[in-house]
């Protein structure tokens, strides 16, 4: 990754104004006028004020494209941030669709994008909003969520993305009544969220993520998996140093037990939570879930014991697969899950090689074939009106309709109810900046997430 300096300033304090935009938009450079400097850190702005750490931004953002938005223009794009354009929403704050084409910005590719409204009551806040602009404002990569803008307004906060079609993959893995993913498609998945984190962690300064889960990864319309939600993102550790210790703060069920009790953040973390990752795209079973019997509700507990036995390792596999995976794919995939999950961080592989061990995987063909099935087609079901890729080439190489597997929707339609009965309510700390925050303080206060 090159980091390309802006010649003059992209970013002032007068982008708090929405009408003196036009002319520094106008602005926007071209490449040949980017040069490289080093990535400012998150650290270097995070004690200023506003005005400073936007002027110190404007000398260190790489985004040339990175376009400042009135919160006027953000609610016309948005249709005023209505219900029927509202995408999702974590601790930051609800999300919602829109559309932008150079009317707003010359030069702004026609496009729909998420905007991301930062929850002036919620638990987070100006450190969250300020890591996604830093980072995602700084880092690109086809497996990280591409920011195209941001809000700085009086107090209001957005943050402006690229729009992933088919959303979040916690929705898809857990919540799709429609049709289960397919194994390739959950492969292609691991590798993609795989390879945005070796990007991450093999930076000239590395980041660590710090909130690697299935709801912060997102999927394109063909499942490219990319990483969103940066608000808890924090630079590595540098100049020798072997970890960054900081208030523990992840998700319940995926962050690495050493960060728990001792607050030492390591890139390793992020492999453990990878890990717990790819356990859940196994096994189609969350990392927690209260509504399972006491044994099997914290899923690394439950499932690792089954993942270096190949003879055991159908019973940990996700049933809604119907069999239908490769049997050698599983069975590495597995190792893998079982080595990044590993108690001893050293003992858990680099992102990079996490990456190449799972490559092949999607080569392998020794997949069973699966009985013939009947492709519905969908009447008004969301997936059924995109234009784009409705269609996923499944693991026998066929094409089937992911929003109509007949045969799957209704053993679906019975897990829905039982789903409601056990969703966890979100605990909110004033304490806590992000919606996956779990310990306020070493050893104590745990929270749970969204
Ligand atoms: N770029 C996007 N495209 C489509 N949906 C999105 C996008 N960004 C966020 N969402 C939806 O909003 C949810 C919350 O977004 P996230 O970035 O995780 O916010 P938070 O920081 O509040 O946790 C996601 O899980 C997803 O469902
Ligand atoms: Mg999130």
């Amino acid at each position: 990754m090159r980091f390309k300096k802006l010649a003059t300033n992209f970013f002032t304090p007068a982008c708090f104004k929405a009408k003196s935009q036009t002319s520094e938009h106008k602005s926007q450079l071209s490449s040949k006028e980017i040069t490289i400097s080093r990535r400012l850190s998150l650290s270097d702005v995070s004690n200023s004020s506003i005005c400073t750490v936007l002027s110190d931004i404007s000398n260190s953002l790489i985004g040339s494209n990175l376009h400042i938005f009135a919160h006027n223009e953000l609610e016309k794009i948005t249709q005023s941030f209505s219900k029927s354009n509202y995408l999702g929403e974590g601790g930051f704050g609800k999300v919602y669709k829109g559309f932008v084409d150079d009317r707003f910005r010359p030069g702004l590719e026609a496009q729909p994008v998420a905007v991301k409204v930062l929850d002036l009551d919620g638990t987070q806040g100006h450190r969250e909003w300020l890591a996604e602009v830093v980072f995602l404002g700084q880092l690109k990569h086809p497996n990280l969520v591409n920011l195209i803008g941001y809000c700085c307004e009086d107090e209001h906060r957005l943050l402006v993305y690229e729009y992933m079609e088919r959303g979040n993959l916690d929705n898809k893995l857990f919540k799709c009544y429609s049709g289960t993913l397919p194994w390739l498609t959950r492969v292609k998945i691991a590798i993609g969220a795989a390879k945005g984190l070796s990007f991450l962690h093999e930076e000239e300064k590395p980041v660590i993520y710090r909130d690697f889960k299935a709801s912060n990864i997102l999927l394109d319309c063909d499942y490219t998996a990319k990483l969103s939600d940066f608000g808890l993102a924090i630079d590595g550790p540098e100049g020798g140093e072997t970890h960054v210790t900081t208030h523990v703060m992840g998700t319940h069920g995926y962050a690495a037990p050493e960060y728990i009790t001792t607050g030492h953040l390591t890139t390793m973390s992020d492999v453990y939570s990878f890990g717990v990752v790819l356990l859940e795209l196994l096994t189609g079973r969350r990392s927690m879930d209260e509504s399972r019997t006491f044994r099997e509700q914290n899923l690394v507990e439950w499932a690792k014991p089954f993942l270096k036995d190949s003879h055991k390792l159908d019973r940990v596999m996700d049933q809604r697969l119907e069999g239908q995976y490769s049997t050698e794919g599983a069975k590495k995939a597995a190792a893998l899950a079982h080595q990044c999950l590993s108690h001893n961080p050293k003992s858990r592989p680099t992102m990079s090689t996490v990456v190449k061990t799972l490559e092949p995987l999607m080569n392998l063909n020794d997949i069973p074939i699966g009985p013939f099935v009947y492709v519905v087609p969908t009447e008004s079901g969301k997936e059924g009106q995109i234009g784009c890729h409705d269609k996923v080439k499944n693991d026998n190489k066929g094409e089937v309709k992911e929003g109509g597997l007949e045969k799957l929707k209704g053993s679906h339609r019975r897990r829905k109810g039982q789903r409601h009965k056990h969703r966890i309510k979100p605990l909110k700390s004033s304490t806590i900046f992000s919606d996956t925050a779990l310990y306020k303080v070493l050893g104590t206060g745990l929270y749970s997430p969204r």
